[in-house]
């Protein structure tokens, strides 16, 4: 018969979707492209922000751009752009950062977000906060209805004396709100089913991660004061009116976002 001689049609080749990780790149490079030489750069923390130290270490190689001075927002961070050639100072030698770019756990609509889920919200606060501009670099997962919406934690740094007395002001905060929970975070590498050594921060704090079913509702200003306000909270990662642009990454392409 004539269609079995035919034989099968060629397969249409489709561009396969990128990867979560190359839609991570795509973000961190975009961002990249708005540094001028000269800059002072906040440098973020995690897997995003990971991608931009590496491609900004490229193009001080390349001599694309010169003289950029890094602040690194936690010591991870610190040694990735010591290795890739960024040079490094602090808030102490330069106050003000003309830009900063980092990743995001949760971008609500209002590009209000959550961080810290890797543990560095109190330095990237800081340093962002001293920022002219802070952009966001996220892929399209982390964009959610409401913070806290994603069902993963919302950290919170706290000093280590009597953090559970801290984490139960924290209860107290949010008693009634369904599904509310709040947990110390362990080292990942006790692998004990959360009984293992607190986490500890840069700053050698704990963190206290508060999960919510369906996200935190109401005023967010005024739950980010009352968390502030319990003696023994040193930051949260609510990052309120911070972004000034948030550069999303999908699989249909770039978006960005500006306040
Ligand atoms: C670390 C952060 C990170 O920016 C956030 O956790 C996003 O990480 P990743 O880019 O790996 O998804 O806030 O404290």
């Amino acid at each position: 018969p004539i269609l079995a001689s035919l034989g099968s049609p060629p397969a249409v080749e489709r561009p396969a979707a990128p990867a979560q990780d190359d839609l991570k790149r795509i973000a961190a490079h975009r961002a990249v492209e708005l540094l001028e030489s000269g800059m002072v750069v906040g440098l973020g923390t995690g897997s995003t922000a990971a991608h931009a130290l590496d491609r900004i270490g490229e193009l001080l190689r390349r001599g694309v751009l010169r003289d950029i001075v890094g602040i690194p927002t936690s010591k991870k961070t610190e040694a990735h752009a010591a290795a890739v050639g960024i040079p490094l100072s602090d808030l102490h030698a330069h106050p003000i950062v003309d830009i900063s770019i980092d990743g995001a756990d949760e971008v609500d609509p209002s590009l209000n977000l959550v961080k810290g889920r890797g543990g560095s919200l109190l330095r990237e606060k800081m340093i962002e906060g001293a920022s002219r501009r802070f952009v966001v670099i996220v892929d399209e997962s982390k964009m959610v209805p409401c913070l806290g919406g994603s069902g993963l934690a919302v950290p919170v740094e706290v000093i280590p004396f009597c953090w559970g007395h801290t984490l139960g002001r924290l209860r107290s905060l949010f008693d009634g709100e369904p599904g509310f929970d709040a947990k110390l975070r362990r080292a990942a590498s006790t692998g004990d089913g959360g009984k293992g050594e607190p986490f500890v921060t840069d700053n050698r704090n704990y963190i206290v991660d508060l999960f919510f079913d369906n996200g935190i509702h109401g005023d967010l200003d005024l739950i980010s004061d009352k968390i502030l306000r319990i003696t023994g909270v040193v930051e949260h990662g609510m990052f309120l009116g911070m972004a000034s642009s948030v550069i999303i990454a999908g699989k249909d392409g770039v978006t960005v976002l500006d306040k």
